[in-house]
């Protein structure tokens, strides 16, 4: 049900904003537009027919969401990162790198999308410098504005939102934690927003990290490409193709956001306020898929939280449990990724794709990265699924010399699992990132304090 409510609320708001309509008149244009895309891509990649999607509302429904562990497993073998496509084991440090440029092209190609050489240009405004006080702690926000160059298609604006929030006074370069942010309608609760939590809240992140001396980044994804299908002739992808409709391997909204987090940190790289060695993204549920699409795509990023992200995540597209692959390939979630991602929902299936997700994980090593979730009310998000991914991932990481998961076996709630560069934490908070803030962090300080 929240999760119903997410999804409504997050595309009546966007809606409003671009079609500037009434909110159901808004609401039903793009939901038809929606429908039209998607029918188009099915075309392109003749497909008449998909499988549906798991039902996570109606258990009794044909269709229900397994959430039996005997069942969650149909497959026994997963894709192994370490051996490259030809069956050749990949055996030294220097066959990963030209592994992990195989895994890439595949994810690239079957999955997310690739994402255009010629992307333009952004040019950053500074828009406002505000003195403010966050919990007693003195800094300055700055919300700042990314003009990209639309000079191929004027008729699409793509304006980037930024804000940025330093501790006041800050004379060095300081580390920067960067979340992708859910923007609803003032009044409107965002998930995982601390009052829903079974728990008394932790401290907010943001204070935290200003005590600590770093600085923390909300990027809106929704500002880089629509989170929807009708978008997709919108938004930086419908830049790229003038307004037209995607082709089966154009990137999707994932790899938009992350090309949009990686022009942030362009923006970074040119100023001298944020030390771009120590820079985090994180995000939560979609954005939390988004999130670790930036860590594995974009190396520049040295750690990331990577919070409820379930499938099309962290989650084994191989496993049947909470959402599925055919989930992703309906009209509701498409747009995230590749139309020929769609295939695996229809002709294809799972255990077809070359790829899963441990290497997806894989491609960030061997930069940290903490692998969050939370208990019964996140159970969609396949908790188990993406633990085994994790697991999975840890050979490459041990390759490359870094710590491992340590184990292979399920650990208690509230029990992180980070001694090593994978960290894993299962929360009893439900779905929402707020529980595993406070132990991201002190992960995140582990490499950030270093020096
Ligand atoms: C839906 C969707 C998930 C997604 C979530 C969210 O539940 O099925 O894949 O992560 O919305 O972003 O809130």
């Amino acid at each position: 049900m929240k999760r119903l409510l997410v999804l409504l609320f997050n595309t009546i708001f966007i809606a409003n904003i671009y079609a500037q309509q009434p909110f159901s008149a808004a609401q039903d244009s793009i939901r038809k537009l929606t429908e039209l895309d998607h029918q188009y891509m099915l075309k392109q990649l003749n497909i008449r027919t998909l499988r549906p999607g798991a039902n996570g509302n109606d258990s009794n429904a044909p269709n229900a969401a397994n959430y039996d562990e005997a069942k969650a497993n149909p497959y026994s073998n997963l894709p192994d990162a370490l051996t490259f496509n030809s069956g050749k084991k990949v055996n030294s440090v220097k066959n990963w790198w030209i592994r992990r440029k195989e895994i890439t092209e595949d994810f690239d190609r079957e999955i997310y999308g690739w994402v255009p050489d010629n992307t333009p240009g952004v040019n950053w405004e500074l828009i406002k410098t505000t003195d403010t006080v966050l919990s007693g702690i003195n800094a300055v926000e700055k919300k700042i504005v990314g003009h990209v160059d639309n000079t191929r298609y004027p008729q699409i604006k793509v304006d980037i939102q930024l804000t940025l929030t330093l501790p006041a006074g800050a004379e060095v370069k300081i580390p920067v934690i960067m979340e992708f942010g859910f923007v609803f309608p003032p009044g409107i609760r965002r998930p995982g927003d601390t009052a829903r939590a079974s728990k008394p809240p932790p401290p907010e992140w943001q204070v935290e990290c200003l005590k600590k001396g770093w600085g923390f980044a909300i990027l809106l994804p929704n500002s880089i490409q629509a989170d929807n299908g009708a978008g997709l002739t919108q938004g930086i992808i419908g830049l790229m193709n003038k307004g037209e409709r995607r082709n089966p391997d154009d990137w999707g909204a994932l790899r938009a956001w992350a090309w949009g987090a990686g022009r942030v940190m362009d923006y970074f790289e040119a100023g001298n306020e944020v030390d771009t060695k120590r820079v985090a993204i994180a995000g939560h549920s979609r954005y939390g898929k988004a999130a670790l699409v930036t860590l594995a795509y974009d190396q520049r990023f040295a750690i990331g939280y990577i919070s409820s992200s379930g499938e099309g995540g962290a989650k084994l597209h191989r496993r049947n449990l909470g959402e599925i692959v055919e989930n992703l390939a309906g009209s509701g979630e498409y747009h995230w990724m590749a139309g020929n991602f769609i295939r695996y929902g229809g002709p294809f299936t799972s255990n077809d794709l070359p790829v899963d997700s441990h290497e997806l994980i894989a491609m960030c090593a061997p930069r940290p990265v903490f692998i969050g979730c939370g208990d019964k009310g996140d159970a969609w998000v396949d908790v188990r699924g993406m633990f085994m991914a994790a697991v999975a991932a840890g050979p490459v990481y041990k390759l490359l010399g870094k710590k491992d998961l340590g184990t292979t076996e399920f650990p208690n709630i509230e029990t992180g699992i980070m001694n090593g560069e994978i960290a894993f934490r299962q929360h009893s908070g439900g779905h929402t990132p707020a529980p595993n803030w406070p132990f991201f962090l002190e992960f995140a300080g582990r490499y950030f304090n270093k020096r």
